[in-house]
């Protein structure tokens, strides 16, 4: 699809066709794509929880306001930032070190930056896995439009609730959940109003 159109054809789902279901290899081929999302140096914190079953639907279901979507959806997804993620920073980078893409020095550096940023700045680290999360999340969405599937962004609500459910272990931290699908074609209303650009957008020299 064309980007412009693209961009126009995804719209956050009411509600979903219940009888349609996602194969694992289905979603592997949205996160391919996903896989190209920007992230504060290069970090890749951000982490998707997949539930399919009806089971484990209706469970997160009863703890979301009873949004039906997210039992409707053929998969609900939690997408969450890791606290951990900078640390993995020595493991990423090794690659392009390996390959000469950066020198030692660079690499050191790189290290020595992310350590400095993040370590003991639990606020930064909160912060900057909500932006990754927002940046991928997004690609994800419209990813999934690109391959006919809808979806709809929504809070996490009762979070140690859904950590439970989904098994996230204690230093993933819920930022999204995403239930995807074929959204119901009735009552579908026109796109919400958007703000002229002229609102929003401030040059300012
Ligand atoms: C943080 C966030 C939370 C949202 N929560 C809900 C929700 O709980 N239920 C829902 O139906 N839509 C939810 N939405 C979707 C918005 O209502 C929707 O994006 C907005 O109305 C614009 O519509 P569009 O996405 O179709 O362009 C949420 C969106 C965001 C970004």
């Amino acid at each position: 699809m064309e980007f412009l159109d693209l961009v126009k054809a995804r719209r956050s789902a009411t509600n979903f066709q219940e009888d349609v279901s996602i194969t694992e290899r289905e979603l592997r081929d949205i996160f391919e794509v996903v896989k190209n999302h920007p992230s504060s140096f290069n970090l890749q914190t951000t982490h998707y929880y997949v539930a399919t079953s009806a089971e484990t639907k209706a469970a997160v279901k009863e703890v979301s306001l009873q949004q039906h979507k997210t039992l409707t959806a053929a998969a609900t997804i939690i997408v969450c930032g890791d606290k951990q993620g900078y640390k993995e920073a020595p493991r990423l980078y090794e690659g392009m070190k390996l390959l000469g893409i950066i020198d030692e020095y660079e690499y050191d550096q790189t290290i020595q930056s992310i350590f400095k940023l993040y370590d003991h700045n639990p606020t930064m680290v909160e912060e900057d896995n909500f932006r990754n999360a927002c940046l991928s999340a997004m690609l994800f969405m419209l990813a999934a439009k690109d391959k006919g599937w809808d979806t709809c962004p929504m809070h996490v609500h009762n979070v140690d609730r859904i950590k439970d459910i989904y098994h996230i272990p204690e230093h993933h931290q819920p930022i999204l959940m995403i239930p995807i699908g074929k959204m119901t074609t009735h009552n579908v209303r026109p796109r919400g109003y958007r703000k002229p650009v002229g609102e929003f957008v401030h040059f300012v020299d």
